[in-house]
This record gives structure tokens, C-alpha cells and sequence, in this order.
């Protein structure tokens, strides 16, 4: 089989590259992505030379590279996601987000199509979405596959409308699809504009932590390894035409896990307890927060028997202790565009 995966120099892409690459040495796998600020080969380092990876550079805007490029290779699933990922540059620019996450979509849909020539044997289109696009929960309640949409950010609204392209696709031109939709990931190779990331990245070099408002926002956060093990299985075995949520079934506050994170920081820097945590700084709220996220797994679960394998508290140990491992990684995404990023956004 020829797998086409695009985003894959990203965070959660470059894990499930790894992951693919690895586990199906009879596959071969594209990775397509155009290299963003947020997409890095280094995060690849490990697997480029393996027999059956290869890397294309190109832009799932551009209409003619895209045809082109399924015309050239015979393509038997595509797993898509490429995309602007961060809420905030999202509020700073929504017609960005709708160029990748929509046009790109419609772009690859199309191709897919137009491709496969309605011979769709053995021929699936997996589109990676998020949780976002079912908005926001009160204190109560979890989102299901069932949840209406109800986006809240360009981010998300740019999501919804790449979901329902590819629901349309497989009503319209009967493209075989799936959809999942996830949680809030943490792990290894995130850049460090997101959360966990950012606020590692300020504890080492003793620099105040942002929280948001009052701090009492929720996201359930799934380790990415986790998400990029349900992707392998839904792409395999997830049923057609179907939407698959995924979950870490592991709610947090904000500030919660702002402090567990920095005892934990303190205890691998050798800092005295509570250090880190003086550098938590109040600031101006996210224009139309979504208050709480928190995924129903059930059906996952059920149909496919996947669950989360680590406990955040193992899965922030490993993140933390990867990033101060990887000094090197973080000092080099962190340097040239990183830094004007960052004065623009919280200076
Ligand atoms: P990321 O921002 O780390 O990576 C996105 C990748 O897409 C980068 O490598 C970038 O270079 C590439 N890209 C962007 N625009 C492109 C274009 N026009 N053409 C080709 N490549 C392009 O994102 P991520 O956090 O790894 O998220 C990947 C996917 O998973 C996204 O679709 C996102 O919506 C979804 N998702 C993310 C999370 C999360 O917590 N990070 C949760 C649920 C779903
Ligand atoms: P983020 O990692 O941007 O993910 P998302 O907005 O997609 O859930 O943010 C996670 C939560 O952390 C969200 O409630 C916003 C909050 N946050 C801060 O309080 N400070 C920050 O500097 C950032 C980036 C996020």
C-alpha cells in the first residue's frame, strides 16, 4: 500500500510517520507537508533513511501540485493532517486557517476522487479533527460522536468546515472516509506555542507562565503516542462513513495541572519546592475561551478496544523528561520567527 500522510513533519504527524514507518515495513509512506514554523524534519531524524519513507515538500493549497502528485503516485489511503493548529494565531489570522484547513482539505478530497475514479476498493480518506468543533461544555457532560457542532474559534470553525467537506465527499461522490476527533495531546516534539510545551519551555529558562483569565478552563489531555496508536486502528479497522472521538478520559484545570507541572519541574531541576510555581502570572483571557472540553471514548472503546496506555502523571514525567533531554530540538524551534511570536503575543 502506498500511504499518503500529510502534516507528518508536525507534532502528532512526525509520532505517527514513527509509528507507521515502523510497524508496516510493507507500506510505504509519503509525507507530505510544506514546513511551517510548526513543521520540522528534525522531529523525523530517527526514521528518514528507512527503505520505506519518503518526505515531499509541498503545500495542500496549491490545486496543481496536489493533482499532480496523486496523478504521479497511486495513493491507496490518504491520512490528513496538515493543518493551523493554534488557537491563538487563529484569532490573529483566521484566513490563514481557512486557506490550509479548508482549501487544502478540498484540494486532497478532490484528488482523492478524481484519482481513484470511483474505484474505491480498498481506497480510505482519514481526516484527523479535533474536539474544538463541538465547542464549549458547562461544569457537566462530555462530548460524543453524537454532539452537535458548535465551533467557537476560527480554529475550530476552520475544523468543522474540513469535517463536514469530507462527510459531503462521502454522501455526495460516496468517498469511503473517517473522522476522528481528539483531544488536547501533550508529548515529545510539540511546539512550544501550545500549553505544556510553552510553560516547560519558560520554567527551564525561569521566565513567567501565561494563565489564562482566572485559570479554571478544563481540556482532557491524551498522551500522543495514545492518539497516534487510535489513528493506526481506525485506519485499519474503523468501520466507513464513521466518526471516532478520542479522549484521555483525563480532565484537568488549567491551573491544576499548571502547578503539578512545575513540583514536577522543580523536582528534576533540583529547585526548591514551590520555585516554579512563583512564576504563574495572571494575564488577559483568550477572546472567546471555550470554558471545557471532555471526550466521550466510549465507542472507540468499544468497537476497536482502544484506551489510553499511560496516566498523565507517567506521561508528563516523559514529556519533561524528554524535553530536557532534547535541549538542542528546543533551542533551535525556538530561535529566528519563534521569538518575534512570542513578543507579539505576550509582551
Ligand atoms: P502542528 O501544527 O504541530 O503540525 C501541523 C503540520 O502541518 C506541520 O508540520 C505543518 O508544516 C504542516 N502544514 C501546515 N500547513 C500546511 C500546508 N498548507 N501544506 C502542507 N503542510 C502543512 O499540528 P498538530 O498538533 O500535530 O495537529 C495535527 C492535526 O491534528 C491537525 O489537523 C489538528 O487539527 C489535529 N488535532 C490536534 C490536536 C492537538 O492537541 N495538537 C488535538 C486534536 C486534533
Ligand atoms: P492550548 O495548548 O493553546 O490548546 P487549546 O486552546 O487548543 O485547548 O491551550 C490549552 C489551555 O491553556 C487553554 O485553556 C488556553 C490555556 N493557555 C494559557 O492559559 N496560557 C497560554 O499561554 C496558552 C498557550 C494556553
Amino acid at each position: 500500500m502506498n500511504i499518503l500522510i500529510t502534516g507528518g513533519a508536525g507534532f502528532i504527524g512526525s509520532h505517527l510517520v514513527r509509528r507507521m514507518v515502523q510497524n508496516y515495513p510493507e507500506y510505504t509512506i509519503y509525507n507530505l507537508d510544506n514546513l511551517t514554523y510548526a513543521g520540522n524534519l528534525e522531529n523525523l531524524k530517527d526514521i528518514e533513511s528507512s527503505l520505506n519513507y519518503e518526505f515531499v515538500k509541498g503545500d495542500i493549497v496549491d490545486e496543481g501540485f496536489i493533482n499532480d502528485l496523486f496523478s504521479r503516485l497511486d495513493f491507496d489511503g490518504v491520512i490528513h493532517l496538515a493543518a493551523e493548529s493554534h488557537v491563538d494565531r487563529s484569532i490573529e489570522d483566521p484566513l490563514e486557517f481557512v486557506r490550509t484547513n479548508v482549501i487544502g482539505t478540498v484540494n486532497l478530497l478532490n484528488a482523492s476522487k478524481n484519482s481513484w475514479k470511483e474505484n474505491y476498493y480498498r481506497k480510505k480518506f482519514y481526516h484527523v479533527s479535533t474536539d474544538e468543533v463541538y465547542g464549549s461544555l458547562g461544569q457537566d457532560g462530555l462530548f460524543t460522536e453524537k454532539t452537535p457542532y458548535n465551533p467557537n474559534s476560527p480554529y475550530s470553525a476552520s475544523k468543522a468546515s474540513s469535517d463536514h467537506f469530507v462527510r459531503s465527499y462521502g454522501k455526495t461522490y460516496g468517498l469511503p472516509f473517517v473522522i476522528s476527533n481528539c483531544s488536547n495531546n501533550y508529548g515529545p516534539y510539540h511546539f512550544p506555542e501550545k500549553l505544556i510545551p510553552l510553560f516547560i519551555n519558560n520554567i527551564i529558562h525561569n521566565k513567567s507562565l501565561p494563565v489564562y483569565g482566572d485559570g479554571k478552563y478544563t481540556r482532557d489531555w491524551l498522551y500522543v503516542e495514545d492518539h497516534a496508536r487510535a489513528i493506526d486502528l481506525i485506519f485499519h479497522k474503523g468501520r466507513n462513513q464513521e466518526t471516532y472521538n478520542i479522549g484521555g478520559f483525563n480532565e484537568w484545570q488549567n491551573i491544576e495541572l499548571v502547578k503539578l507541572l512545575c513540583e514536577i519541574m522543580d523536582r528534576k531541576l533540583d529547585r526548591e519546592k514551590g520555585e516554579s510555581e512563583k512564576l504563574i502570572t495572571y494575564v488577559k483571557d483568550r477572546p472567546g475561551h471555550d470554558l471545557r472540553y471532555a471526550i466521550d471514548a466510549t465507542k472507540i472503546n468499544q468497537e476497536l478496544g482502544w484506551k489510553p496506555s499511560v496516566t498523565f502523571e507517567q506521561g508528563l514525567e516523559k514529556t519533561i523528561d524528554w524535553y530536557l533531554s532534547n535541549a538542542v530540538w528546543l533551542d533551535h524551534v525556538t530561535s529566528g520567527d519563534y521569538k518575534e511570536y512570542y513578543k507579539k503575543m505576550y509582551s
